[in-house]
């Protein structure tokens, strides 16, 4: 399959955003409930939001298409944690953070999902980061494999709040130092 992996412009924005709206309930726990998805999808994962971080210079959207069509997207956002918790779980600086890392259902098992994280690597690596890190639900197995076959570890646990719920998951941390 042919895919193209880039930078997002603000013109993506809307496209964005229907991908995310798409793919977001499919990373959450059996017991998130209708309401509260809708709520963060609209809080955090509006068009109005995407074109917010695509104008943020500490972040970056990257998009995959497959024939014109964004088949997968992830944001970056560079810097420390603002938690000091979760700052204390990572070890290797400076760091990145996947704060969003999803890929059409119909893509799922193909070369998407590897495409977009290697073009994540090699910006990490050109930006001279020492590590990635990200927090994925405890209930999110198929995420959780596909993260450890690409090198992350758990380093620890944190909360994510959807709506009115906390939801628990797993911290990973990739080394890209060379070996
Ligand atoms: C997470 C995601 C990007 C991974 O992409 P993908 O194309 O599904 O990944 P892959 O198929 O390469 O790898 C998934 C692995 O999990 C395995 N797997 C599938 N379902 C599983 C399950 N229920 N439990 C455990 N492992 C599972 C697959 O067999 C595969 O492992 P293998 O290569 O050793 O066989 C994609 O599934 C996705 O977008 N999911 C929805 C959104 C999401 O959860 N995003 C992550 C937020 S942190």
């Amino acid at each position: 399959m042919t895919v193209q992996v880039g930078p997002a412009g603000i013109w993506d924005s809307e496209a964005i955003a229907d991908v995310a709206a798409a793919t977001f309930p499919l990373a959450c726990p059996p017991d998130a409930t209708r309401d509260d998805i809708a709520a963060f999808i609209d809080e955090v994962l509006s068009a109005e939001r995407f074109s917010e971080y695509l104008t943020d210079p500490s972040r970056t959207v990257l998009k995959v298409t497959n024939h014109g069509a964004i088949v997968g997207y992830a944001m970056l956002v560079n810097g420390e944690p603002s938690d000091p918790g979760l700052a204390d779980l990572l070890t290797l600086r400076p760091t990145t953070e996947i704060s969003k890392f999803y890929v059409v259902p119909g893509k799922h098992g193909t070369s998407v999902a590897s495409a977009l994280l290697a073009a994540i690597v090699e910006r990490a690596i050109t930006d001279a980061r020492a590590s990635l890190w990200l927090g994925v639900n405890q209930l999110n197995q198929r995420a959780q494999r596909f993260y450890a076959k690409h090198g992350f570890e758990q380093v620890g646990t944190r909360t994510f709040s959807v709506g009115t719920q906390v939801h628990n998951d797993f911290v990973m941390q990739r080394d890209l130092r060379p070996k």
